[in-house]
């Protein structure tokens, strides 16, 4: 329960048999960037069919996830521009908005409070820069979902404001038919650029940034370095996320599936006493605190034939390790089932339903 392969499409055969004959058809490498000669049509059908299904106009696919944060906002931000930014973003935003150049002005973390403060201050000190706003819609550790609503709310404070949304965990599981964050609360058009990768749901490898006004979309194919100047995806890896892509738009009841076995798993841990902190996604979190409890907490559940590894410092703050649990759509109800009761007798034996200073003393040599 440790992958981000939510739909459990990476072992669909169908995926696997459309990346073998793209394979066979054209060659494991393109040799080269899209610049140079690595543009395949399946780009161009990949991106047509994502901007589609996501309800924008126009997708640029990078090579991977990290890529296509760090190319996108490097390239759409100057040093005179500024970037709102929640505390917990991943370390490929933190890259992206570094490359800029651009004021990093960070808020608390799902904080559209913290957020509108410091934009008033950021604007005050820099009228003429461009604020930008970036969020994650599913938080990939603690599963908590983005105040999207109230982010966007503060465009009507300055409505100059872009809003940049990294979805890398909504796409497939949030929204209708798995259309992400933006389209679980109906504000697809409002979030100016949509980010995502196909290294989760859509069970392959790279990342693309969705927009809707196709010149400044057109800017990012010919501006971001992080495209120009890294190789292009092999035709396997665009194969296999245009047939997840198709197989997600036809079979929607995954998506449903994935939310019953997280709802399940959820309810199981609460009535264990568990704490799944704020998550309201189909991560689920269980807080442990310590490092070594997290790994030893993880150790007992592989023993039991359960693969959830911690989650530690840097992935999370200092403290407050985590066991991070993610179900995905294709384990069957006797694999809950067992993931329950594994952790039921892993928690009850490490006093997980405790607070912190009532569990039993942290022994490494625990088996
Ligand atoms: C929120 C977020 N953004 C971006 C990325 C980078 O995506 P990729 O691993 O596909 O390069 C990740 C992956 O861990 C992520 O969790």
């Amino acid at each position: 329960v440790a992958s981000n392969d939510y739909l459990g499409l990476a072992h669909d055969p169908r995926v696997r048999e459309s990346a073998a004959r793209a394979a066979n058809q054209w060659g494991t490498s393109e040799g080269g960037s899209r610049f140079l000669c690595g543009n395949l049509s399946l780009y161009q059908q990949l991106e047509e069919r994502l901007a589609a299904f996501l309800g924008k106009k126009a997708v640029v696919v990078h090579s991977t996830g990290f890529g296509a944060n760090l190319g996108a906002i490097s390239c759409l931000l100057t040093p005179r521009d500024y970037i709102l930014c929640d505390r917990h973003s991943h370390a490929s935003i933190l890259s992206g908005c570094q490359a800029s150049g651009a004021r990093l002005v960070p808020f608390a973390h799902n904080s559209a409070a913290s957020a509108a403060r410091r934009l008033d201050r950021a604007r005050g000190g820099n009228p003429q820069g461009l604020p930008f706003l970036i969020s994650e819609g599913v938080f990939s550790m603690q599963g908590d979902v983005a105040p999207l609503p109230e982010l966007v709310a503060l465009k009507s404070q300055e409505p100059r404001l872009l809003l940049y949304l990294d979805d890398a965990h909504g796409l497939g599981v949030m929204g209708p038919g798995g259309r992400g964050t933006a389209a679980h609360f109906g504000l697809t058009r409002q979030t100016d650029f949509i980010m995502g990768t196909f290294s989760k749901s859509l069970a392959s490898i790279g990342g693309f940034v969705a927009g809707d006004d196709e010149t400044v979309m057109d800017f990012m194919r010919h501006q971001s370095r992080a495209l120009i100047f890294s190789a292009a995806l092999p035709a396997a890896n665009l194969a296999a996320a245009l047939t997840a892509l198709e197989i997600l738009e036809a079979e929607p009841e995954r998506v449903e599936r994935l939310w019953r076995i997280a709802g399940q798993v959820r309810d199981g841990f609460k009535q264990m006493g568990l704490d799944t902190g704020a998550s309201c996604s189909t991560i689920i979190p269980v807080t442990v605190g310590d490092d070594l409890l997290a790994c030893l907490v993880s150790k007992g559940l592989l023993q039991q034939g359960i693969f959830a590894p911690p989650a530690v410092f840097p992935a999370v703050p200092r403290g407050r390790a985590i066991i991070r649990v993610a179900p995905k759509s294709t384990h069957s109800d006797e694999q809950v089932a067992r993931l329950l009761a594994a952790m039921a007798s892993v928690a009850q034996r490490h006093g997980l339903h405790l607070p912190p200073r009532e569990r039993p003393p942290i022994n490494p040599g625990h088996r």
